[in-house]
């Protein structure tokens, strides 16, 4: 018996596939496969913007044929977008081969749902409203050697107006920090070079008397040959105790990922996030004062409700005095349920894309003058693995900048020092010294 799943969104999701994984795994199930070989496919799906839906449901939509034609399949659907208000019962109608539809916080129950779903014809479905306990004691198939990823809280308390993760993710929820570091030295020891700390919000952490900045001590104190990573931070609850533990542990990537969202005042208060363009570049010079080789990266939205050009050009400024490496950038998408959604003055497509397209050329050129850099001194990558394409390895350095090298030998997994002979967009090309 064998396995397919299909993966939307964030690493939050791709990690929950691990642990899918590993529940199809303890059922019986033996490998993944190729979907047409499948007995069962599973989509974990994001709502985060429309176009993430769409794509969901264009795949899901297009299985209806092999399902025709192989009774014995099992099509499960999960993840976030089954737990928004009316999606399950929309998916159910759309697509009646669905089996098996589970939300967020119903994963677990995933290997029962398989159960029950051979002794009745109909679909079986499952969307809780919350759950407030920590689903540990699942193990994930980890697929990402030598990276892993790590929980360190669920869920969102944030309510960023545009965001719908707070209404498909619940609460916000820490695991207990004992677990934590347990699972990491497990990892480290059976191998894994980098561990990336998830959780929508890692610096509101707490358990008990261990804030953020404590936890990340205690993890890069273990020891061991290994990096660490952590995402995502939120400016609100940036900390001079988060910056000194970076500084005072250099196995911490010299890379934050500082999500700004918006360069104008005004879209930050409709935001709701809670700083202001001034308190975010304070920031970002005090982590530069104390950690000079700091980089930064970040998300960024254009088109929210009442953008004006004048704050889309503060946007822009705001690349350029916070100095990002990279961004990931994004339309405004009205997610249904959110404040934003409700908002007048929603922006015309057109004038969103042109927005997009201006800043990802910003963007790029910034990225760009960084890689160029790089060309004649040497990165000390991570090697996480071979591209088919360009036939070269490949890998990050503690600024998250992928370098791609040559190799007789397969080096996955080792930490190797790359001579920069060319820089390429975002990427290194290097020969190993
Ligand atoms: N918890 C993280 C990640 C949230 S989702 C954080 O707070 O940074 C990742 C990114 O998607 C967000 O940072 C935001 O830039 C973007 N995003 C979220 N909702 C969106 C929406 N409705 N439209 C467009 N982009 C959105
Ligand atoms: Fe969404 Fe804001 Fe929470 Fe991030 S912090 S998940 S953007 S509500
Ligand atoms: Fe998408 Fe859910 Fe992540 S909405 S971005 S998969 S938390």
């Amino acid at each position: 018996m064998k396995y397919h799943i299909v993966t939307y969104g964030c690493q939050m999701n791709l990690h929950e596939s691990e642990k899918i994984a590993g529940i199809l795994r303890e059922k019986g199930y033996r490998e993944s496969a190729p979907l047409e070989e499948a007995d069962i496919i599973v989509f974990n799906t994001c709502c985060i913007r429309e176009n993430a839906e769409n794509h969901a449901f264009g795949n899901i939509g297009s299985l209806k044929k092999l399902k025709r034609a192989k009774k014995d399949l099992l099509i499960a659907v999960g993840g976030c977008m089954v737990q928004e208000a009316g999606k399950a019962e929309l998916l159910k109608e759309k697509f009646p081969f669905i089996d098996i539809l589970f939300g967020t916080h119903n994963l677990s129950e995933l290997a029962d749902l398989i159960v029950r779903k051979r002794l009745q014809k109909k679909a079986v479905l499952s969307v809780s409203d919350e759950r407030k306990e920590i689903e540990d004691g699942i193990s994930p198939v980890r697929t990402s050697y030598p990276n892993a990823w790590v929980n360190i809280t669920y869920g969102c308390n944030n309510f960023c107006s545009y965001c719908i993760v707070p209404y498909v993710r619940g609460r916000e929820r820490s695991r207990r920090k004992e677990d934590i570091i347990s699972e990491v030295k497990q990892l480290i020891a059976e191998g894994y070079k980098e561990i990336t700390l998830l959780g929508q919000n890692v610096n509101s952490y707490r358990d008990g008397e261990t804030a953020f900045p404590a936890l990340l001590d205690e993890v890069a104190s273990i020891k061991g040959n290994f990096r660490l990573r952590f995402m995502t931070s939120h400016p609100k609850d940036f900390s001079a105790e988060l910056v000194a533990v970076m500084k005072k542990h250099t196995n911490i990537c010299r890379v934050l990922h500082l999500p700004a969202q918006s360069g104008s005042n005004r879209i930050l208060e409709l935001m709701n996030r809670r700083y202001t363009r001034e308190k975010y570049l304070e920031n970002v010079k005090y982590l530069k004062s104390e950690i000079p080789d700091a980089e930064l990266t970040t998300d960024l939205i254009v088109g929210f409700p009442t953008e004006t050009e004048e704050d889309f050009e503060d946007t822009l400024s705001l690349v350029r005095e916070a100095d990002f490496a990279s961004a990931f950038t994004f339309i405004y998408s009205p997610r249904k349920g959110t404040r934003a959604a409700e908002m007048e003055g929603q922006i015309p497509e057109e004038v969103s894309k042109e927005r997009i397209v201006k800043l990802i050329e910003l963007v790029n050129a910034q990225t760009r003058e960084k890689s160029g850099k790089y060309v004649g001194h040497t990165a000390e990558i991570l090697c996480e693995g071979y591209d088919e394409k360009k036939k070269l390895y490949l890998g990050r350095d503690t600024y998250g900048r992928m370098g791609y090298f040559a190799s007789e030998t397969n080096p996955i997994g080792e930490f190797v020092t790359l001579k920069i002979t060319r820089a390429s967009g975002i990427s290194l090309y290097g020969e190993r010294i």
